[in-house]
């Protein structure tokens, strides 16, 4: 199965969810990419031990952290009106994904798997379908004002 077929199989990915920011949009594509990557192996049996399943979901933590500074970047920058509110509702993300990392490190089970994907993938379409795609749009407005002439 090609990546692309796995993303639409597992978490699919539509033009709605795109915010027309390139950065943001090839990092929410290559986090739909790790997660379903993630989930597969799991659940094929690549990942049955506790020790790798948490490094595996070190890995997309890390990638989620990374990918929440960078937006936040950008709402600094166009100085975003709802820059808090958002910060605030990335902080909760990761502190739900750490829980969840915990929960794995104590061992694998269908549930824990079956808990993180429930929550990373009403994440991904609640959150970027309503703040990212919202900030998106203020952003790109800002930048078009911005624009060097
Ligand atoms: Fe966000």
């Amino acid at each position: 199965m090609s990546v692309i077929e796995m993303i639409h199989k597992l978490l699919p990915w539509n033009q709605e969810l795109e915010t027309g920011i390139q950065v943001v949009d090839e990092q929410h594509l290559e986090f739909f990419k790790r997660l379903n990557t993630f989930i597969l192996r799991v659940k094929g049996g690549q990942i049955s031990g506790a020790k790798a399943a948490a490094d595996q979901m070190d890995y997309l933590s890390y990638y989620i952290m990374m990918h929440f500074n960078t937006e936040e970047g950008y709402m600094v920058q166009c100085n975003d009106v709802k820059y808090r509110e958002h910060q605030a509702e990335h902080k909760h993300l990761i502190f739900e994904v750490k829980a969840l990392s915990a929960r794995l490190k104590a061992g694998v089970s269908e549930e824990v798997v079956e808990d993180l994907f429930a929550l990373l993938s009403q994440w991904v379409h609640q959150h970027i379908l309503t703040w990212d795609v919202e900030f998106a749009a203020r952003y790109r407005a800002w930048e078009m004002e911005h624009q060097p002439t």
